[in-house]
């Protein structure tokens, strides 16, 4: 028998939790209420969550899946993976993507959030995000009980590694939410540069690239958003690099959980082999519906025309009342300011029946904007002319 001493001051346990920041969507809940005694309702453009139909092909993909008796295949089915490889070389640019280094995930976020410890991060490691971001990045950090820094271009990063951060990770968000900023091919490939020379892995997030407006990243002109897997940006060499795609937005999926992470083969395989270990699995009527979502241009075009007519609504009515609309080159949000703390420009819209996320959501930078998202019906949308009429 094993003799087990027993320790004469026992440990607390360590609640995992106390480590994160507050909620920040709790803060608010006064504008709210406010926004929603509007005569007319709320107009809660605050969060991204999709509000059109999950497009048929996709609904039916799931629906002659729904016979799933035996457990699904962690990796991804061979076909879900050659859709996705078939995806990156029709829709981003990116040729030859390796079949095996594509993952299916339970939608982005659990990628996001798990990452850092799924790559055996821990103390001491830093994470480098977006210093203005998505909050999720700064999560996944401190889940790992690593250390989030913010950092945009190759001058912060070398900052901060100067100054003694050892870089493991970076995270790269293209286009970004919540400002909907594009990194160009130079940018990439400098970043890219730099954290090859660092020994760096690089997880770029490009869960907007198909919602490009500007010119250069409008696909209906022939514009792409580029991504970090672009042989323009990486040489053809996915080594060190994923990237994390996800269809809730370009699909109307939120609700499937249907996204996947590809790039260099080894660190997907790394992935692979802990996720099977612990039952992080796609559900198969999922896979099935991933795919025929990968595979199909045709809703995505029509999704993207609603949100453009949306944005012209928005955007329009926001210059008139005297914002300003920085970045928001592509994606589903207007990062937006009248030059005045993010919070009282929240109430300020929240006094016309409209809900803001303030920039401060996303980090110190951000606090003079307000992040407005273009996720809320044609009718809704219809509203906010007249709701913003009296600033102009
Ligand atoms: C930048 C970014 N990454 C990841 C996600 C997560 O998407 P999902 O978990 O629905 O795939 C979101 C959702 O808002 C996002 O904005």
């Amino acid at each position: 028998m094993v003799a087990v001493t027993a320790p004469t001051q026992p440990t607390p346990r360590r609640r995992v939790g106390a480590s994160l920041p507050d909620f920040p969507w709790d803060s608010l809940a006064g504008a709210k209420a406010r926004a929603s005694a509007h005569p007319d309702g709320i107009v809660d453009l605050s969060v991204g969550t999709p509000v059109d139909a999950t497009p048929e092909v996709v609904a039916q993909a799931l629906r002659s899946a729904a016979n799933a008796p035996g457990y699904p295949q962690t990796h991804g089915t061979a076909p879900l993976r050659e859709a996705v490889s078939a995806w990156f070389a029709r829709r981003r640019g990116v040729p030859a993507l390796d079949p095996d280094g594509v993952l299916a995930t339970i939608g982005s976020k659990e990628l996001v959030a798990w990452l850092p410890f799924q790559l055996g991060l821990g103390e001491g490691d830093v994470v480098a995000h977006p210093s203005v971001a998505y909050p999720t990045y700064d999560v996944g950090a401190r889940l790992a009980r690593a250390t989030p820094v913010g950092a945009d271009t190759v001058e912060e990063l070398d900052a901060a590694w100067d100054a003694g951060a050892r870089i493991r990770l970076l995270w790269l968000n293209s286009p970004s939410n919540p400002t909907g900023a594009v990194r160009t091919v130079a940018e990439l490939a400098a970043v890219v540069a730099w954290a090859r020379a660092h020994d760096v892995v690089v997880a770029s997030d490009e869960c907007y690239a198909e919602l490009g407006w500007d010119e250069a990243h409008d696909v209906t002109r022939g514009g792409l958003v580029p991504s970090v897997l672009d042989p323009r940006v990486c040489d053809r060499d996915h080594t060190g690099l994923l990237v994390a795609y996800s269809t809730s937005k370009q699909s109307n999926l939120a609700g499937y959980r249907a996204a996947f992470v590809a790039g260099d083969v080894a660190l997907v395989r790394e992935l692979l082999e802990l996720r099977k270990q612990s039952g992080m699995i796609v559900p198969w009527p999922v896979q099935v519906a991933l795919q025929a979502a990968v595979s199909d241009d045709e809703h995505v075009a029509l999704q993207r025309e609603r949100y453009r007519a949306r944005r012209e609504v928005v955007r329009t009515a926001l210059r008139g009342a005297g914002f300003r609309v920085d970045h928001s080159g592509a994606g589903l949000y207007l990062w937006s300011t009248r030059e005045e703390p993010c919070r009282t420009t929240v109430d300020l819209l929240a006094e016309r029946g409209i809900l803001a996320a303030p920039g401060d959501f996303y980090g110190t930078p951000g606090a003079q904007h307000v992040r407005i998202a273009l996720t809320a019906t044609d009718e809704r949308i219809a509203q906010v002319p007249a709701r913003l009429a009296d600033l102009g």
